[in-house]
């Protein structure tokens, strides 16, 4: 098997450091505090939410519950999977527990299918109207209120930023009031869109305000992946040298998904040795298989926006670029529509800021662009 996964968690012995975060997140599970979990896209938010669960479910003193809403678009859907989370995993419930939930899926009736892929049952509930979504969502709080005063339970709640797009005006205002009532049970809610979680939880009209500790996720330190990078190739037996672990957490910015995905191609690559050369080969095959879907990027962009993030590639992270300094070197027309592609290209989620200077997201992709 290779041990770089690109796919969600595979266990403990796959998982590189995050020894602070795991434990802070068990800690605010086993102190009913909420967390708000945030970071730019693919950095491992969703893996970390795992590996913490996976803590948590040993210890077997409490219960752990994993949704993702991203396809969700309304309420009515949000519910659904929210029963989903909560029932779905019957098998591993004892006792009370088992006997609470069989009492409550007699008396709501969800409607159980099967995932045609996984096979796992999905639970859905008949709510059609408002009116019946918000009575459903009652009954299920209230539910999760006796349940949890059996064994308390952490749920998250995964690319949470879709609720503030669901058509109803105040499914913020509603989750506060029952996840406020509730005291044997804490919430993580995790999400990419770093201002829209930002705005969600610290503006003061907003409902979540203050409700949450906020925790956004990094780069794991170099020294922590390069010594996990040789650990891995080590036990499958490939001698990877320094320079090429460090070209490695170079190219990727230390971006958990990319250094991932390279070295699970390094590993697939069957050699014993893996030095700088084969790093700098393997990036220029990923970046010949992917050439396709760059250039596709194109057709989805005016030419000023194509223009300007092949120049924020080639700068790797500049912070002024309505500078005349900038604007100049890559021929950019002026600070108007600079300021303009910056932000269509933000919303794209092309680039990114971090403190305060632009980034390509892909990195691959950055890599490409600075070759043109
Ligand atoms: N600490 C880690 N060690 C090894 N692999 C990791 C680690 N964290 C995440 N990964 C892997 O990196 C990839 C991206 O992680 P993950 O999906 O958790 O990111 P994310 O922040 O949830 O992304 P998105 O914003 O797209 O939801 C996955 O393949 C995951 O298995
Ligand atoms: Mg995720």
């Amino acid at each position: 098997m290779n041990p770089f996964s690109l796919k969600d968690y595979i266990g403990p012995a796959y998982f590189c450091d995050r020894k602070a975060e795991t434990k802070r997140i068990v800690d605010a599970a086993f102190n009913q505090r909420n967390i708000t979990l945030s970071s730019i896209r693919k950095m491992g938010k969703t893996g970390l939410i795992h590996h913490a669960f996976q803590q948590l479910n040993k210890t077997n003193k409490i219960d752990t519950v994993y949704l993702d809403i991203y396809y969700t678009e309304s309420l009515s859907g949000f519910i659904n999977r929210l029963g989903t989370g909560l029932f779905a995993n019957r098998e591993s419930l004892t006792g009370k527990i088992k006997r609470m939930t069989n009492y409550f899926i007699r008396n709501i009736r969800p409607v159980i299918t099967f995932d045609g892929l996984t096979g796992f049952p999905v639970f859905s509930f008949n709510v059609e109207t408002e009116q019946a979504s918000l009575q459903t969502l009652n009954e299920i709080f209230g539910f999760l209120e006796k349940r949890s005063a059996e064994k308390p339970l952490i749920i998250a709640i995964d690319e949470f930023q879709q609720i503030a797009g669901y058509p109803e005006q105040n499914v913020e205002a509603i989750l506060r009031t029952h996840i406020q009532k509730l005291k044997n049970v804490s919430f993580i809610f995790s999400g990419s869109d770093r201002h829209l979680l930002t705005r969600m939880f610290t503006n003061a009209k907003q409902p979540f305000y203050q409700s949450t500790e906020l925790m956004y996720l990094e780069a794991i330190a170099e020294e922590e992946y390069a010594a996990f990078i040789k650990d891995k190739f080590a036990e499958g037996s490939i001698t990877i040298d320094d320079k090429a672990v460090k070209e490695i957490l170079t190219l990727t910015r230390s971006h958990t998904y990319y250094v991932q995905y390279l070295c699970n191609k390094l590993y697939g690559f069957g050699g014993e040795l893996i030095d700088e050369h084969i790093v700098k080969q393997m990036l220029s095959e990923i970046l010949q298989e992917n050439e396709v879907y760059y250039s596709e990027y194109r057709n989805l962009l005016s030419k000023a926006q194509w223009k300007l993030l092949i120049a924020l590639a080639k700068e790797e992270g500049i912070v002024q670029v309505t500078s005349s300094a900038f604007m100049r070197k890559h021929n950019l027309s002026n600070a108007a529509t600079v300021r303009r592609g910056i932000k269509s290209l933000l919303e794209k989620f092309m680039i990114y800021q971090s403190d305060k200077k632009y980034f390509v997201y892909d990195v691959f992709f950055a890599t490409w662009l600075k070759q043109l």
